[in-house]
């Protein structure tokens, strides 16, 4: 890292000296002065974001310009952002860019794209999780940065695949995954989803690969190395998104396609046939679909999560390919993103609930319009009785939507409260005011948000002025305070259920307890909800035996479907089934996705035996584990990395 004798001095002083923002003196007063974002006036104060070291309060950046190169042997990108400023205040000098463990070689200001003059600039010190703010000083008059940089290859907000971990086997890849604070880690940024920004990009790769983005993608013509991407509405940060591989297209419908490896493509498209017609179905609910096209991207087998709603792009695991779309509410959910959450954007990360309990429901909306009612109400019921888990486990202050984060990562937040819950408190709206009253409002609160962030404290405001306000004895009927700030679900919580569910209970309780034999049970017509179900009703005390005849009729331990099979392989270990503990390591190797691994080593690390085999595993299969996911699992089995 170059950078000036004098200022590391300063960096040091003022590190040890004093918290951040004491140390600019105009960022008190001006962080006093409201300033407009969208139709909104944004209360810096009131949304302050305490995973963020920015100061968009006196200056923002509003555009970005990337040109980035991936250098796979190094295992790092490289290049420059070069981002435009809007300031507060003219006489404003001092920008705070997040930034994680990247390499910054050089700092320029400018303004209007010419004058390009050195401008002086300090890495601070690193804070666990947050990681380091730029603070850069920059001249009256300039409205431009440009920063040259190179990334981390521990970076961890990418990961970088030997091609070993592809399906293709012969070219490497590499994807970001920034939400929630990992955009900083690939590019310095404010990394705070209250700041939105539009933006351009050129990636450079090696020929015969290539880069897609969250963005306007070029047309998918050769894959010669070099690629242009414009976003035209503004973004948070999180929703930045960069994959580079052997990656070929193909159209689902006029305005949705799928890119994946080329081994990987028919397949996709044919799991994800029906996504045009959730654009459709969704937009008929909430209004036109904001963002142009709707893609697809399906991964290599170790990304962490199930999908990510990245704008235009929605990055998503192999693990829905189930081969008969039963795993599909998975692009319901990311798709609804494009209207909560990509549209109306959480103000802070305290807030993620607005994004993910307004999604889930979003969601069941979408796949009731598809598949029907009693398909939403089977996935609502596995969601619910999820959360009832969480909330026998979790501590009290964990189980509030507005949840207190202070002092922590925000990946933390990803439980089922913002998701399952945070749904459940729509239903409960929904069925107090009726579908049409409660639809309306929902279709406003987007519009009316649009292309801005929010606080759990502005939704509040929204519906006291609109849907309360409108119907005043219903709405005092609301606990609106118990549902976002309390504990558990306030009494009269919705409680989801399914008629087809009740048939699976039963024949759960009696074939567990010894009544018929395995193969006389009609698991051969369940949808594979139906089976989750059933695999989720057997008691604690399964006999082995049972769990043979069980596997022996229906062949559980080989099943390709990533869920069931999670089920199955749950009980196995629970249940010391060994006949599946080989199937166990081939999927521990094979899948990353950690909401499916996570609990399966927790499971093993509950004995001694278990947790040395769990260990055993892991060594062979943590190299092809995110950093993301690797962070969740190594605490569980005392992994010194
Ligand atoms: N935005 C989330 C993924 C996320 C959340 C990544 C927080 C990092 C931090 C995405 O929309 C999501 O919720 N994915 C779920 C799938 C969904 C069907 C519940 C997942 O990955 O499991
Ligand atoms: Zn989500």
């Amino acid at each position: 890292m170059r950078k000036p004798f004098l200022l590391t001095l300063l960096a040091l002083a003022l590190a040890t000296a004093a918290p951040l923002r004491a140390q600019d003196p105009e960022a008190s007063d001006a962080a006093k002065r409201p300033m407009p974002v969208g139709p909104l006036r944004r209360d810096w104060e009131a949304a302050r974001d305490l995973h963020s070291a920015a100061n968009p309060a006196q200056i923002r950046v509003t555009h970005m310009d990337l040109d980035l190169k991936a250098d796979f042997a190094k295992r790092i990108l490289e290049g420059s952002v070069r981002v435009s400023l809007k300031k507060a205040d003219e006489n404003l000098t001092t920008l705070l860019l997040d930034t994680r463990e990247l390499e910054i070689q050089s700092v320029e200001a400018g303004t209007g794209g010419k004058a390009w003059t050195k401008a002086e600039f300090q890495l601070n010190a690193a804070t666990p999780f947050l990681g380091a703010a730029l603070q850069i000083t920059v001249p009256k008059g300039a409205d431009q940065v440009r920063i040259a940089y190179r990334t981390s290859p521990a970076a961890s907000g990418l990961q970088w695949l030997s091609p070993a971990q592809t399906a293709g086997k012969k070219q490497p890849f590499m994807f970001s995954q920034s939400q929630a604070i990992h955009a900083r880690s690939w590019v310095p940024c404010q990394d705070s989803p209250a700041v939105r920004v539009t933006f351009t990009a050129r990636i450079r790769t090696p020929k015969g690969l290539r880069a897609v983005m969250g963005a306007k993608n070029p047309p998918p013509g050769p894959k010669l190395g070099d690629y242009r991407f414009t976003m035209e509405k503004p973004i948070p940060s999180y929703l930045l998104a960069l994959a580079i591989g052997d990656l070929d297209f193909r159209a689902l419908g006029k305005r949705t396609g799928v890119y994946a490896e080329p081994s990987m493509l028919a397949k996709s498209a044919k799991e994800l046939t029906d996504t045009e017609r959730m654009v459709a179905a969704a937009e008929k609910l909430y209004g036109p679909y904001a963002w142009g096209r709707y893609d697809l991207l399906v991964l290599p087998p170790s990304f962490p999560f199930g999908g990510m709603e990245n704008p235009r792009l929605t990055f998503a695991t192999p693990t829905i390919l189930a081969g008969d779309k039963s795993l599909v509410s998975l692009v319901a959910h990311e798709l609804a993103h494009s209207w909560s959450g990509n549209l109306v954007t959480n103000a802070t990360w305290r807030d993620f609930w607005l994004n993910e309990g307004f999604t889930t429901y979003v969601e069941r909306r979408i796949v009731e319009a598809l598949y029907g009612r009693e398909r939403a109400d089977m996935e609502a019921v596995l969601g619910y009785n999820s959360l009832q888990g969480e909330l026998k486990s979790f501590a009290a202050r964990d189980q509030v939507l507005h949840i207190d984060l202070a002092g922590r990562d925000p990946d933390d937040g990803m439980t089922d409260i913002p998701y399952e819950k945070g749904c459940l408190f729509l239903r409960s709206l929904e069925e107090t005011f009726g579908r049409p009253a409660f639809d309306a409002w929902l279709k406003g609160w987007f519009q009316r948000g649009a292309f801005t962030s929010r606080t759990t404290a502005d939704l509040e405001q929204d519906l006291t002025d609109t849907l309360f306000k409108a119907n005043p004895d219903k709405a005092a009927t609301v606990h609106l305070a118990e549902w976002i700030k309390a504990p558990g679900l306030p009494d009269g919580a919705p409680r989801p259920e399914s008629k087809a569910f009740a048939a699976v209970d039963g024949l759960a309780k009696t074939w567990s307890g010894g009544e018929g034999r395995a193969d006389a049970l009609p698991g051969k017509t369940w949808s594979t909800q139906e089976w989750l179900r059933f695999l989720d009703a057997l008691p604690a005390d399964l006999s082995l035996d049972r769990m043979k005849e069980l596997d022996r009729a229906f062949g559980l331990t080989e099943r390709g479907n990533a869920e069931i099979a999670h089920r199955w392989l749950l009980l196995a270990v629970r249940h010391r089934y060994e006949a599946a503990y080989p199937r166990l390591e081939r999927y521990l190797v094979a899948i990353g996705r950690r909401k499916l691994i996570k609990p399966l080593y927790e499971e093993l690390a509950k004995t001694p035996e278990g947790k040395l085999m769990a260990i055993d595993i892991y060594r062979k299969a943590r190299p092809g584990y995110h950093p993301i996911a690797q962070a969740s699992l190594d605490p569980i089995l005392g992994w010194k990395p």
